[in-house]
């Protein structure tokens, strides 16, 4: 198996930490960026204690964490996104990085997805590094279901978008870590601007249904 080196930016947050844990719990290094260097390492440490000695994963500020690694994640709330980016540009530049912000808001009617002026995060992350290779993936994970003590998350598919194949294909195959299976390519970097306000949907369903919903497609399985 093709392992990378990824930084989780954002990897303090319940998403972030999820995600590191189930990379660095199937074999990749994983380094966990934070705004405070003593935030990321103390994450790094509680998803180590998870895992065993053999875990490859350790905490840095943001901007040593993303300059470390070949691949990086970026998991923050929407607030803040394009400053964030624009601290990081630097270090982002030729970088496959992937996305998972959702732009999402909460009324009294429940969860919806912001109006983004780029279309969506990624998008608006690419505009802003426009060397980057930017890919979304990983949006309609929960944060629980990353940090429980299911194996795989085997019975949900992680939908992927880009515009640069060999950036998609690390998202694909980084979901092998989630699910035992490749994520699946759903298309350009643009359809973001529907994956990522789909989640508003899925925590809609969630509250009503009390579950922990996510995306299964079918219909794979009869490709010629
Ligand atoms: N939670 C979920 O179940 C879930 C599921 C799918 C997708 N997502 C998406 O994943 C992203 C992260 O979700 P989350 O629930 O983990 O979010 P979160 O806890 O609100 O934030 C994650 C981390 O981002 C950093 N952060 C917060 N505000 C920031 C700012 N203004 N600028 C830079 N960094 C900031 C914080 O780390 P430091 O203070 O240590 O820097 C924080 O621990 C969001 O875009 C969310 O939509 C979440």
């Amino acid at each position: 198996m093709t392992s990378y080196k990824i930084a989780v930016i954002g990897g303090t947050g319940p998403q972030g930490r999820g995600l590191a844990y189930r990379f660095a719990k199937a074999g990749h290094t994983v380094v966990v960026g934070s705004r405070a260097s003593e935030r990321a390492e103390q994450t790094a440490t509680d998803i180590a204690t998870r895992i065993d000695d053999t875990a490859q994963i350790s905490g840095a500020d943001n901007v040593t964490a993303a300059g470390s690694a070949d691949v990086v994640l970026l998991a923050v709330p929407y607030e803040g996104h394009a400053a964030l980016v624009e601290s990081l540009w630097a270090q982002l530049a030729d970088k496959v990085v992937i996305s998972c912000v959702n732009p999402i808001r909460f009324d009294a009617r429940g969860p919806y997805g912001l109006r983004v002026g780029d279309g969506s995060a990624a998008e608006e992350a690419q505009r802003i590094v426009t060397d980057a290779r930017l890919v979304g993936a990983f949006h309609h994970l929960s944060a629980v279901s990353l940090w429980s003590e299911a194996e795989l998350l085997d019975h949900e598919d992680v939908l992927v978008c880009g515009d640069n194949s060999q950036a998609t294909d690390v998202a694909v195959h980084l979901a092998r870590a989630i699910t035992g299976r490749d994520g699946i390519n759903a298309g350009a970097l643009r359809l973001a601007r529907h994956l990522e306000p789909l989640t508003a949907t899925l925590i809609s369903i969630n509250k009503r249904y009390k579950i922990r919903s996510g995306i299964r497609i079918v219909g794979l399985e009869h490709k010629v």
